[in-house]
């Protein structure tokens, strides 16, 4: 298979990254291009991968081609992309529905559209994605293998990966917001700031890690270390009276209704 990659920014990199590491294409069968040379001479010279001189030759000498640029502009960019025919094209582009990719490339491609998360640059993704009107389960399979080398990944249905930005695509911000909560509240019990991040931070790891590693459900762990009266009981009443899920919930459903309307738009 020869992979083409257009845009070598921060998500591109990373997929790139996990598909060489694993194996799953050598770096002679990768063709990159974006309009910012330096960035994907960056990405030749790190990973040995060939540079293009325009979207159209990554599209043409690739079978499969991963769209890494922003929403803002992605549409334009199918406009260079060429006439050839037949390719697999895998957007990671946030809203950017299958139908409009398209239709401007006249269904002259298979899709499939992809929602990734940042922990990918780590080899700690999640995705979600949706099959366009015409790939087949071969690129589903291939899909799977391909983002399967930066995380988990999951096929769902389009209408679902507004859902699917909600949970796990905007997912890593709200930890990150838990997190500077946890450690805003060790400093001001007399933690210094360090110590109480990496406290922080480990702690949200290791659980994570726990229960993906344990097949018990979160609720379950929660109830494991909760003695009757203890320390982490008097958190979890506290979580409770100030209707913590209520408010994680209402978070997720505005972050799905926005994505929606920026789908719609
Ligand atoms: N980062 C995230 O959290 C995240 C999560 C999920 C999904 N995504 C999706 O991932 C995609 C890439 O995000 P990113 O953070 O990697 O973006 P990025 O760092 O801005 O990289 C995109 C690269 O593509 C280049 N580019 C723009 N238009 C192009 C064109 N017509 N032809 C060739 N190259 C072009 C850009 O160059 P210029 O700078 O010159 O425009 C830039 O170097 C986005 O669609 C985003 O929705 C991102």
């Amino acid at each position: 298979m020869k992979l083409g990659v257009i845009g070598c920014g921060k998500m591109g990199r990373a997929l790139v990254g996990g598909i060489l590491k694993a194996g799953i294409v050598p770096p002679g069968n990768t063709r990159v291009f974006d309009n910012y040379t330096p960035a994907a001479w960056e990405m030749g010279s790190e990973l040995g991968v060939a540079m293009a001189q325009s979207n159209e030759e990554v599209v043409s000498e690739s079978d499969v081609i991963l769209l890494c640029v922003k929403p803002q502009g992605f549409l334009e960019m199918l406009g260079d992309i060429g006439s050839s025919e037949g390719k697999l094209l895998i957007s990671i582009a946030a809203g950017v529905q299958i139908s409009s990719i398209e239709s401007a490339t006249n269904g002259r491609h298979r899709v499939v559209r992809v929602m990734p998360n940042t922990p990918a640059l780590v080899g700690k993704g999640a995705s979600g994605f949706a099959l366009g009107t015409t790939a087949t389960a071969a690129d589903a399979a291939l899909t799977e293998s391909l983002l399967g080398a930066v995380g988990y990944v999951c096929a769902v249905s389009e209408p679902d990966l507004d859902a699917v930005t909600a949970v796990s695509g905007s997912g890593p911000a709200y930890v990150f917001l838990m997190i500077e909560a946890l450690v805003a509240g060790g400093i001001e019990l007399g933690l210094e700031p360090d110590i109480a991040g990496a406290l922080a931070a480990h702690t949200v790891a290791g659980a994570a890690e726990l229960l993906l590693q344990s097949g018990e459900s979160p609720g379950q762990l929660r109830e494991n270390v909760t003695s009757p009266n203890g320390t982490t009981f008097a958190a979890l009443e506290s979580f409770r009276s100030d209707h913590f899920e209520d408010i994680v919930k209402r978070a997720v459903t505005a972050a799905a209704d926005r994505s929606k309307e920026l789908g719609e738009a």
